[in-house]
């Protein structure tokens, strides 16, 4: 299919109707959440960490293993060729769901650490040296640290950190501040997984950008949540897991501008990202092949792809308001206990509550709630510099997505009446 023709395509789509959000109808969508925890029934408050899967993901990965899986770009046969149009069509449909201008600036990876290192491997390697520096925010998780680290040390280069304040929020002055001509890359997620700020990334690029540097946006925490336009952020990398968008693990995007993408060296060498090879020279082969080496996560793609329509089908404004609702529940009802706190009280937050229980470790409160049916993350939340920040070794987490329910929110309640009346 031609981008052209996919692009037509989504046209005519985009004119369906959608139908109002409707919670009880989401839910039937997620079979798991039928599930029950020791006959009690699951609460699953745990989706920043990996989110459920919609029937229509599930169904397009089976159909694929099913009926015409087999190797994709490689074949003249009947199976490969529908695995490679279905392939590329999950290709259009990430596009279409960041906002991309072009099929080929969306690369498919296991998922945003790998996005990431890939970045930090060949646009950082080529563009980095001594005394260079690289600007990340305090509220970083590991994935968006690490990367940076091993390439800083490897080119001699510099990590710098723009801090946050006591609500979670980047100091946008401080950000300002520490960008220099010797800045090279921003890395900054979009929403913290630990936290759930929501970071003003349109005006960081803009700032990033004014500096001479380029800006990777870790979109890990947002895609779930929030509309994406990269073309709107002005963002020059993004970063989507497929697991945490209610897609199949192991699979994920990284959209970069084609120009800079063209200018980078290849990732990983390997099959399907060359075009011919000799043991004399080696031709690379064009976007988006020339990050792809080897076979990919074929059936995974296929699902995300899936994945990412479903989200792309709802409405969208009922759907925020939804999660609004449960962000703000769940903020009034631990405000209100009077034994919590909360960390984390960004002006612009996504739905989610990381909270210490006075005089209870937050490993101990979730093993309670588990008992309950009820499951939260405890622990740093592969983010140890915002724990630190706060001068706590761990939290607990309730992160709400569209097929939470209010009803649920009361449950998390009950439970951590239950924990109080364990611990005392
Ligand atoms: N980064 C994931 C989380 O926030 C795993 O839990």
């Amino acid at each position: 299919m031609t981008e052209t023709a996919v692009r037509t395509g989504e046209k005519a789509a985009a004119h369906v109707a959608v139908e109002p959000f409707d919670v009880e109808k989401i839910r039937a969508d997620f079979p798991i959440l039928r599930e029950k925890v020791d006959d009690k029934p699951l609460v699953f408050l745990d989706s920043a960490a990996s989110a459920q899967k919609p029937r229509a993901a599930m169904d397009a990965e089976r159909d694929c293993l099913e009926h015409y899986y087999a190797n994709v770009h490689r074949g003249v046969h009947h199976l490969s060729v529908l695995s490679t149009e279905a392939y590329e069509k999950a290709r259009a449909s990430s596009r279409r769901f960041v906002n991309a201008e072009h099929l080929h600036e969306i690369i498919f990876v296991r998922g945003t650490t790998e996005a990431i290192n890939l970045v930090a491997q060949t646009y950082g390697r080529r563009h980095l040296g001594p005394g260079d520096e690289v600007l990340l925010t305090e509220m970083e998780h590991h994935s968006n640290i690490v990367p940076w680290q091993l390439i800083c040390e490897e080119r001699g280069a510099k990590i710098v950190v723009a801090p946050i304040n006591d609500r979670g929020e980047l100091m946008m002055e401080e950000y300002e501040a520490k960008l220099s001509d010797r800045t090279k890359i921003v890395a900054a997620t979009h929403v913290s997984n630990a936290l759930g700020t929501i970071n003003p990334i349109r005006e960081m690029a803009a700032m990033a950008h004014s500096r001479g540097a380029v800006i990777l946006v870790d979109g890990a925490q947002a895609a779930p949540h929030l509309p994406i336009d990269v073309v709107d952020l002005d963002c020059d990398f993004y970063t989507v897991s497929g697991h945490k968008a209610f897609a199949p693990g192991g699979v994920g995007l990284l959209y970069g501008k084609e120009s800079l993408l063209n200018d980078m060296p290849p990732y990983q060498g390997g099959g399907e990202m060359i075009l011919t090879v000799s043991f004399e020279k080696t031709v690379f082969n064009e976007l988006p092949h020339k990050f792809e080496a080897g076979t990919p996560h074929i059936a995974g793609a296929i699902g995300m792809g899936a994945a990412l329509e479903y989200l792309m089908g709802l409405e969208r404004d009922g759907w925020l308001r939804h999660e609004h609702g449960l962000l703000e529940a769940a903020t009034e009802m631990l405000t209100s206990r009077g034994d919590v706190s909360i960390l984390g009280t960004a002006e612009n937050k996504s739905s989610l509550v990381s909270f210490v229980l006075d005089g209870v470790h937050a490993h101990d409160v979730g093993t309670i709630l588990d008992a309950e049916g009820v499951a939260v993350r405890t622990g740093h939340h592969c983010a140890q510099p915002v724990m630190e920040h706060f001068g706590v070794a761990a939290t607990i987490r309730a992160s709400f997505a569209l097929y939470n329910t209010l009803e649920e929110v009361e449950a998390l309640s009950r439970g951590l009446d239950r924990v109080r009346k364990v611990f005392g």
